[in-house]
């Protein structure tokens, strides 16, 4: 296969990654000819991914409004992914230009297109790190030069969790984050929810393509209400990530939770 410039040099084309997955569901183009096949294979089971995909980048850019509304000037966000319309510092440089963005992601592929986008600009970090390695990301110091932890920051942490499985306690990890924040601060989480009943042999189907790229870990509202503990959920609560602060009502199209959190 052709490798394209851009592509960095250490990851494997053969194999498909999350983050171009989901950059294909939302019409990007860095994505290579694995990932397409792979989510072509997704969609023919559950087409309606791909509309999920775009309803969660929508509450990612409504939540950053929110929060940049709210007196935010600070975000982290972190499994940010590939580049695409609406980014966190556009959406957040609209309402407040003085604002400061840290993207992180573990993705080479969305680290490199991350830095390209936005290398001139000083108000912007992007870091490469898996966000089970909380305490060494609060620590570097990339990240406290673009960042002042003593004031408040939202950490966004969107359409990420399902990728960290129960066994990495992933409700420590954001824990930690929630416990290294100043009160004042904000925790925006999205995650794919887990249907009540067992899943259809349609929905094992998905799980178990997604699984070849990174395990996934579907968890139910419950389990995905409890990563807000000791937060003040704020309205509408824990919702349907397209029906969070939208306009108009929509219909549900797959279990998926999303919800922001204010540090008391
Ligand atoms: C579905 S995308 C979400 C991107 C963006 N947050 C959004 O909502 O539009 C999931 C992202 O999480 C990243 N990711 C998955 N597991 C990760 C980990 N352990 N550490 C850091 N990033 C991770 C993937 O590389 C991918 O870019």
């Amino acid at each position: 296969m052709d490798r394209p410039a851009w592509a960095p040099p250490e990851i494997d084309l053969e194999r498909p990654s999350t983050a171009r997955i989901y950059d294909y569901m939302l019409g990007g183009l860095h994505n290579f000819a694995i990932d397409r096949q792979m989510a072509e294979q997704v969609l023919a089971v559950a087409p309606q991914l791909r509309i999920s995909a775009h309803a969660n980048r929508g509450f990612l850019r409504r939540a950053v409004k929110f929060l940049a509304a709210a007196g935010i000037r600070q975000f982290l966000d972190l499994g940010s992914g590939i580049p695409t319309v609406g980014n966190v510092h556009e959406a957040a440089h609209r309402v407040a230009p003085d604002a400061r963005v840290v993207y992180l992601d573990a993705d080479p592929v969305a680290v490199a297109h991350s830095r390209a986008l936005v290398e001139d600009d000083e108000r912007v970090t992007v870091l490469q790190a898996d966000i089970r390695d909380t305490d060494a990301i609060l620590a570097n110091p990339r990240l406290n030069a673009t960042l002042d932890l003593s004031q408040p920051v939202a950490v966004l942490i969107v359409a990420v969790l399902h990728f960290v499985p129960d066994a990495d306690d992933p409700a420590a990890l954001v824990g930690r984050l929630r416990d290294a924040v100043v009160p004042g601060s904000y925790l925006a989480i999205s995650q794919v929810g887990a249907p009540t009943r067992a899943l259809t042999p349609q929905e094992q189907a998905v799980a178990d393509m997604y699984t070849r790229a990174n395990p996934v870990a579907l968890r139910t509202g419950e389990q995905v209400a409890r990563f807000f503990a000791g937060l003040e959920l704020v309205e509408p609560g824990l919702v349907d990530p397209a029906r969070w602060h939208a306009d108009e009502d929509v219909d549900e199209l797959m279990p998926s939770y999303a919800g922001v959190g204010r540090k008391p």
